[in-house]
């Protein structure tokens, strides 16, 4: 099987292209964020807060996350029901970095990923796909972008979506969700040693899809 990495900071584009570069290469995409972000979701809707981290172990017994493809889409599924627009939402997002920092909780998730690479071809991006899900994948990219690109980048989504945006606090939100994945004890976001650094905050999409592209074919 091949695998492909793609690690790095919120909002740096990961999913828009890992989803094209896998479509381009008849590859699954494996978004893992989305399975840390249903967890969160479900701690969210019973009530509890990230820092009960009692709490948040004991309801991962009531909780099955279960991935399935549309399409070549991604869903994701909360004890069977499609929750895969609901964990777009801000909150979730900034709550979800709080709550994958607990051991129990990555656990799991790491198992369910490793099995998905070992039986099919795919771009998987996240945090710690390059050095801790997949340490021996065949490309690993690192994707950044400056903060306030990112910021720029999250804003003008929710402007097309018709919502209000302050760029200065989604900016700070980054910036704070950076922080705490950056920081926390286990599977911290980092550089692969052998990931390839990719800074996209001057190249377009396309650009940055070529260039991995490119850094396949190479090897
Ligand atoms: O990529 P996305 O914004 O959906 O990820 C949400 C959060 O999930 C991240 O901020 C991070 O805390 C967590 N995450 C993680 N490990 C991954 C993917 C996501 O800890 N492999």
């Amino acid at each position: 099987m091949y695998n492909i990495a793609i690690d790095g900071p919120a909002g740096a584009g990961k999913s828009t292209i890992a989803k094209i570069v896998a479509k381009e290469l008849g590859f699954i995409y494996v978004d893992t964020g989305a399975m840390y972000r249903t967890i969160a979701l479900a701690c969210f809707r019973a009530g509890i807060k990230a820092d009960e981290s009692e709490k948040v172990i004991a309801k991962l017994d009531d909780i099955e996350v279960t991935l399935g493809y549309d399409n070549g889409t991604q869903k994701v599924y909360l004890n069977g029901e499609d929750v895969s627009l609901e964990i777009r939402r801000e909150e979730i997002g900034n709550m979800t970095s709080a709550i994958a920092v607990y051991e129990k909780v990555r656990e799991n998730m790491v198992e369910m990923q490793r099995e998905l690479a070992a039986k099919n071809d795919v771009v998987m991006d996240g945090r710690d796909i390059g050095t801790a899900v997949l340490p021996n994948a065949d490309l690993k990219i690192y994707l950044t972008a400056s903060s306030r690109t990112r910021a720029e980048r999250r804003c003008k989504e929710l402007v097309e979506k018709g919502v209000n945006c302050d760029i200065d606090t989604v900016e700070k939100d980054i910036i704070d969700r950076d922080y705490r994945d950056m920081h926390r004890e286990i599977s911290p976001l980092t550089q692969a040693e052998d990931a390839v650094l990719v800074d996209s905050s001057n190249m377009s999409i396309d650009e940055v899809v070529k260039e991995i592209i490119k850094l396949k074919n190479e090897r």
